[in-house]
């Protein structure tokens, strides 16, 4: 098998880092590899901020704990509510934000998840761990949440897809079972 489709079949999500940094060297390669990934009509109208250092991710993670508990943001309450609720797992040191630009990507959700999928994979190409996180998305517009993101370089235009967890990975999770009988061929 080529190391492609190795890394395509290996790669995990992870959520148990090392307390090791990501060197500079390895994010900006993640970051630029992302920059290959294809986007509607050829857009390129996306923006990554990486949060690094647990500090700064924790303060992040108290905004979006607190923006989670607003009305009309309720969807990830209870679980962001919880002490144990950490959108780096307590962990790891770098953080990802991936945002879309609403005016100029015309298919705003596929240009963003493409993405992550290319840091996702790129992150797991070098050795290191990564993992989706979800909750970001829904309280992109809260108010007191959008300041945070201002503070933090990422841009007004965008609206968050999603974001990343990444560190050096404590292991890489077996490969579960996988479904093969989810397409068809026809000739
Ligand atoms: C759109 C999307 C959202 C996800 N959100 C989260 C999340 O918020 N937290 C988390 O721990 N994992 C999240 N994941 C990771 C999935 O749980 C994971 O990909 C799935 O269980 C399959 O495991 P694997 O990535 O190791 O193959 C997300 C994955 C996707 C594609």
């Amino acid at each position: 098998m080529n190391e492609v489709l190795k890394a395509l079949k290996e790669r995990r999500s992870v959520r148990d880092f090392t307390d090791e940094d990501v060197s500079e060297e390895d994010l900006k390669t993640i970051l630029e590899t992302a920059a290959y990934a294809p986007t509607a009509r050829n857009s390129q109208a996306w923006h990554a901020t990486a949060v690094r250092g647990l500090d700064k991710i924790a303060v992040l993670n108290e905004a979006v704990k607190k923006a989670n508990q607003k009305p009309g943001y309720e969807r990830y309450k209870e679980l962001a509510a919880t002490a144990s609720y950490s959108i780096n797992f307590r962990q790891a040191p770098v953080f990802i934000l991936v945002g879309v630009d609403r005016e100029k990507s015309v298919c705003q959700s596929e240009d963003g998840a493409l993405v992550i999928g290319y840091i996702l994979l790129a992150a797991h190409s070098l050795g290191l761990g990564a993992c989706w996180i979800n909750q970001l998305g829904v309280i992109t517009d809260e108010p007191e949440f959008r300041e945070s993101l201002n503070g933090l370089g990422f841009p007004p235009s965008h609206r968050i897809i999603g974001c990343v967890a990444l560190g050096h990975r404590k292991k890489l999770p077996p490969v579960p079972t996988r479904r093969l009988d989810h397409y068809n061929i026809v000739a």
